[in-house]
């Protein structure tokens, strides 16, 4: 192991430092430890072909025993299950291994075709232009509370039929922020997972009711699609519809939302490639969305636990042993893409591993695409003068998701 590498040692993802610039730091993992033994024993892969190799293994990794995995962090005594939010993580189809996944995941797809989302294109479009009408004559705004949130949210309440004007919905909203926190990989302090807990509660009681009210009386959106879907084997209990649509709704908005954000400062922080997309909004917004999705992905890490023994860099990896896949350094190795601390909107970036891989690849990619290439697309030709006010970006607290709690510009 190198000198650096062990400057680094153990790799901690909590560090606040790695908050602002996480990159030196992946950097440093992936040329010099890129099998990394971290705090708590986990392995650290960083290397673009590991993270693809490892989230592409079916046999070897998975999700594995939750509640093992959850005591890692917390010691062999804590009561995992007994925590309404890690009892909700523990259902939820991303952290579970075939057959459950298998089952669930089909009813979700089936919903997110590539046929479906491409037809909520004009609905996108209407929604993001009436954000945009909102904002330009204020000349400023809070760019992520007053458009990256606003659009996918609103996108996620047309699926499920969600009332926008609803009065919880700011509520329904910050608890998804609140209790997702479970997904990080650490021990929550005792605040946080009561937080959790009762934020979890309370998206529960929601979508009961959102489900009951439309077993009622149907509508053509997805929660009535979803509570239709019941009948045969594969049908799915009323708790079990409830786990799904909080974690599509969350899923649905958060990273999205990010993602915008992430996107807006990238093309501020490399002007020419905003001056690129305004000379040709529809034309390069797809470009803006695929490399942002690589330089700055709003997701930055997942993790696997090995189900059969591997070697990865004459390393044994043990059944049962967890392993931290870093996504955002992935999408930096110049042994995949040249120049890869450059933002380049006309590079190919497809390669990027911002939707995971394998059996757990982002059910919602085509949908967050599409949000993002009508919101970059939309902005550039409405707000061509768009520039972001900040040289400290307010990046949120928490390693697994990154994006920006604030993001003022002006026009
Ligand atoms: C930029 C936006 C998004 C990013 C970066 C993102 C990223 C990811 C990643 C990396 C995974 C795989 C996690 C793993 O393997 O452990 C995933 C899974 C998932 N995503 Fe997304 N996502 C985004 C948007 C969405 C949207 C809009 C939806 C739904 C409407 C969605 C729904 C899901 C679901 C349901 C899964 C679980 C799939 C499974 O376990 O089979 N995502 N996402």
């Amino acid at each position: 192991m190198t000198q650096l590498a062990s400057s680094i040692n153990p790799f901690d993802p909590n560090a606040p430092h790695l908050r602002a610039d996480p990159y030196p730091t992946f950097a440093a993992l992936r040329e010099n430890d890129p099998i990394h033994r971290a705090a708590h024993g986990y392995w650290v892969v960083s290397r673009h072909d590991d993270v693809r190799s490892t989230l592409m293994d079916r046999t070897g990794f998975g999700q594995g025993d939750f509640v093992q995995n959850i005591r890692l962090f917390y010691g062999p005594d804590f009561n995992v299950l007994g925590h309404t939010s890690y009892r909700w993580l523990s259902e939820v189809f991303l952290m579970q291994d075939p057959p459950q996944h298998t089952r669930v995941r089909g009813l979700v797809t089936g919903a997110l075709t590539a046929k479906r989302v491409r037809a909520m294109e004009p609905r996108i479009r209407e929604i993001t232009t009436q954000l945009i009408d909102d904002l330009a004559q204020a000349h400023t705004a809070d760019m992520i509370g007053q458009f990256a949130y606003r659009l996918p949210v609103l996108v996620m309440c047309d699926m499920l039929g969600v009332d926008p004007f609803d009065p919880r919905l700011a509520a329904i909203i910050d608890a998804i922020a609140q209790s997702f926190i479970v997904f990080e990989a650490r021990a929550l302090s005792e605040d946080e997972l009561n937080v959790a807990d009762r934020e979890i509660a309370r998206l529960e009681d929601f979508f009961d009711e959102l489900f009951l009210e439309r077993s009622r009386n149907p509508r053509d959106d997805l929660t009535t699609a979803l509570v239709q879907s019941g009948g045969g084997v594969d049908a799915l209990s009323h708790h079990e519809l409830i786990t799904v649509a909080i974690g599509l709704f969350g899923a649905g908005f958060e990273t999205t939302a990010h993602m915008i954000g992430n996107g807006l400062l990238c093309l501020n922080r490399f002007p020419d490639q905003w001056d690129t997309l305004v000379s040709d909004p529809e034309g390069h917004a797809p470009g803006v969305v695929n490399e942002t999705l690589r330089y700055e992905s709003s997701l930055i890490a997942t993790y696997r636990t090995a189900l059969e023994e591997r070697e990865i860099h004459g390393q044994t990896v043990r059944p049962g042993e967890k392993v931290l896949t870093l996504i955002g350094a992935a999408n930096r190795d110049s042994r995949v893409f040249d120049r890869p601390d450059e933002f380049d909107i006309a590079r190919d970036a497809s390669n990027h591993m911002s939707f995971g891989g394998g059996i757990h690849f982002c059910a919602g990619a085509e949908l967050a695409r599409l949000e993002g290439r009508v919101a970059f697309a939309e902005l550039a030709r409405r707000l061509p003068t768009l520039r972001v006010n900040t040289d400290a970006p307010a990046w949120r607290e928490g390693f697994l998701f990154r994006g920006m709690s604030t993001l003022p510009a002006s026009w």
